[in-house]
């Protein structure tokens, strides 16, 4: 693929060391200091009416891969209206559990990621929960060149197991023969033993952005390599061997650039989940974040500008 030479152009290796990274990390080892920042706009930004700014709100969502509305959005209803004008999807929460969650682009070993990822805060945790940002551009430009070498010539290759309950809702059918081959159209090797369907995917971890098409390093891979976050979502795993060196290294850049969300009532996100990966921080107390897996369609301004 052309876009992968770009890799040899732009990397230019890490220069800090391991060590060193280590002062970045917090107890829950996902990152104590704020890398490069994500915009956020508040109610300064608000157009006359007190309407969204949707067009600087596009616009800064494709210079930096995230944009943060802060006290604009008043409730939730008003976040689902914003999410239907722009890039519709099916509201879903979150990963029930207290614990942190590694970096990953949104079901990235299913096929189908969606384009863009919206969350919207009811109400932070009381300790903890803050959502993590690391913008994969950064991370494709700071790997040493061995490891994009690596990950040019090495897919990544994620199989899952998925119980009866849990396809018959993804996929809104209990027609296996239908759900095999819908499957089949985004690459995605299936079969059902009984009542599981299983599904193996190869995909690379660099992939070129939507907008700007530069080259990013975005895939589920330190997630699927996490047991505790991975049993959480489903059984689900990374069959491709990594060498140990280039996991710490991917880590490191992670932390290094890892953005936390610290969560206030009413904040919303919009993550270019082409470029930019999620984590979060293991948390104390109720926190009620709202997702949605928002798909760009051809009314909307952002696919207007695939530039
Ligand atoms: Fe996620």
């Amino acid at each position: 693929m052309e876009f992968l030479s770009k890799f040899i152009r732009l990397s230019r290796g890490t220069s800090k060391s391991f060590q060193e990274e280590k002062s970045f990390q917090d107890e829950t080892g996902m990152g104590a200091e704020p890398g490069d920042g994500f915009p956020i706009l508040n109610e300064q930004h608000l157009e006359s009416a007190g309407d969204i700014p949707c067009e600087l709100l596009i616009g800064k969502l494709k210079e930096s891969g995230a944009v943060i509305l802060r006290n604009a959005i008043r409730n939730k209803r008003e976040f689902i209206r914003l999410t239907k004008r722009l890039a519709p999807g099916e509201e879903r929460g979150v990963v029930a559990s207290e614990n942190s969650l590694e970096f990953h682009g949104e079901l990235y070993s299913s096929g189908c990621p969606p384009d863009i990822l919206w969350f919207y805060c009811v109400r932070p945790a009381e300790i903890g929960g803050q959502t993590l940002l690391c913008d994969g551009v950064t991370i494709a430009v700071n790997l040493l060149p061995e490891t994009t070498e690596f990950f040019m010539k090495t897919p990544l290759v994620y199989e899952r197991a998925v119980g009866r309950k849990s396809w018959a809702y993804r996929f809104k059918t209990k027609d296996k023969r239908k759900i095999l081959s819908e499957l089949q159209t985004l690459n995605v090797t299936a079969s059902f033993v009984g009542e599981t369907l299983h599904t193996r995917l190869e995909t690379s971890a660099l992939r070129q952005t939507k907008w700007g098409r530069e080259p990013a390093f975005i895939n589920s891979l330190l997630h699927a390599l996490d047991s505790t976050g991975r049993a959480d979502v489903s059984n689900y795993g990374l069959r491709t061997a990594i060498p140990d060196s280039i996991v710490n290294e991917v880590r490191t850049l992670t932390v290094r650039y890892a953005y936390p969300i610290h969560w206030q009532r009413g904040d919303t996100v919009m993550i270019d989940n082409t470029r930019v990966m999620h984590g979060r921080r293991r948390f104390q107390g109720r926190r009620d974040i709202v997702a949605v897996n928002g798909i760009c369609t051809t009314e909307t301004l952002l696919m207007a500008a695939h530039r």
